[in-house]
């Protein structure tokens, strides 16, 4: 079938089984065009649990399905690609227990430890935050979180990412470190997990230095996954829609140089518009999406054999859920 083909089906089985397809920015463009619903992954669980369709398709990444079910149980979630985002891969259960521990080991009790994980995480670590009194962030609230997390006195210890707690604390004034880095977490404000996005670790200071060499005018702009010398080095810091409208308000001429997933960049103004990278870094676990598999998703509700719908475990769900409630009250 043509993608003009698949693009008329889809149109077709969305709107007679009350399906809305939802899609992350940094899908395939071909992709992309089919969402109802699209956004960072804040508005996109926001609006997801607004939404009244009884079917929701989720073009993204595993974490993110995850969450709009354990937000709305009533709805149906299915996702063409059930893709794992490399940095949510990075942790699970065990590895944040034994984080927990080693810094119960450094002589930090457990009762005054405050845990923040990013939305970027599985299910099972979103609930065992949740337990432990702890609540979720994402990229474009993880300031306001983290902010709220320090009033209790406690420590945050930040997972997955390393990059966006260090970046938060940068901003803050704060003290960070990474656990297992030799340094005391005693010492730190803000306790972050060794895990970082495979994708937004290739952009470097060298590629800044570049762009501002060449075009001694232009404006980097980077998303807080990069490392904390790109981000200090960046003229903006911020969450995919942050970027969007960071660019948008700037004059039409002005030159942007973008460190984030390639398919969203190429989407912004393409004149004048470039990648902070010599390579195009593509997400490729959010790549996996097709508009194939997208179709053979709606087709399954036609036919009855519905596959890859989320389902998450009740317990698991319970605790995610306080954890991601703890966050959408702000
Ligand atoms: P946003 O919250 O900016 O959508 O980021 C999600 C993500 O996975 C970026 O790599
Ligand atoms: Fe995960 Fe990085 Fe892809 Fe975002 S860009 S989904 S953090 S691997």
């Amino acid at each position: 079938m043509t993608n003009e083909a698949y693009k008329k089906e889809i149109i077709r089985l969305k709107e007679q089984y009350n399906v809305t397809i939802v899609a992350h920015f940094y899908q395939k463009d071909e992709v992309f065009e089919m969402a109802d619903i699209s956004g960072d992954s804040l508005q996109l669980a926001q609006m997801a649990m607004s939404d009244t369709n009884p079917y929701l398709v989720f073009c993204g990444v595993g974490f993110m399905g995850e969450s709009v079910k354990i937000l709305s149980p009533q709805k149906r979630v299915l996702m063409p690609k059930i893709a794992c985002c490399a940095m949510a891969r990075m942790i699970d259960g065990e590895h944040y227990d034994m984080n927990v521990s080693i810094l119960e080991n450094a002589g930090i009790n457990k009762a005054d430890i405050l845990p923040i994980t990013y939305i970027n995480s599985s299910a099972e670590v979103k609930a065992k935050v949740g337990e432990m009194g702890g609540m979720v962030c994402t990229s474009s609230n993880a300031k306001k979180i983290i902010e709220k997390g320090l009033k209790s006195g406690k420590k945050i210890l930040f997972v997955p990412d390393k990059c966006l707690g260090q970046n938060i604390a940068i901003m803050m004034g704060l003290k960070s470190c990474v656990v297992g880095d030799g340094t005391d977490p005693k010492e730190s404000d803000i306790i972050c997990y060794n895990g970082f996005c495979s994708v937004h670790q290739l952009f470097e200071l060298e590629d800044v230095e570049f762009y501002r060499n060449r075009y001694p005018d232009i404006k980097i702009i980077s998303h807080p996954e990069c490392k904390p010398e790109v981000c200090q080095a960046s003229d903006f810091v911020g969450s995919t829609s942050q970027i969007i409208k960071y660019i948008k308000d700037l004059p039409i001429d002005q030159k942007v140089a973008v460190g984030t997933e390639f398919n969203l960049v190429n989407r912004l103004r393409k004149k004048n518009t470039y990648v902070l990278s010599s390579t195009k870094p593509e997400c490729p676990t959010m790549n996996e999406t097709t508009l194939e598999d997208l179709y053979n998703t709606l087709k399954s509700i036609e036919d009855n054999t519905i596959t890859n719908e989320i389902q998450v475990d009740p317990h698991v769900a319970k605790w995610a859920k306080i954890a991601l409630d703890r966050m959408l009250e702000l």
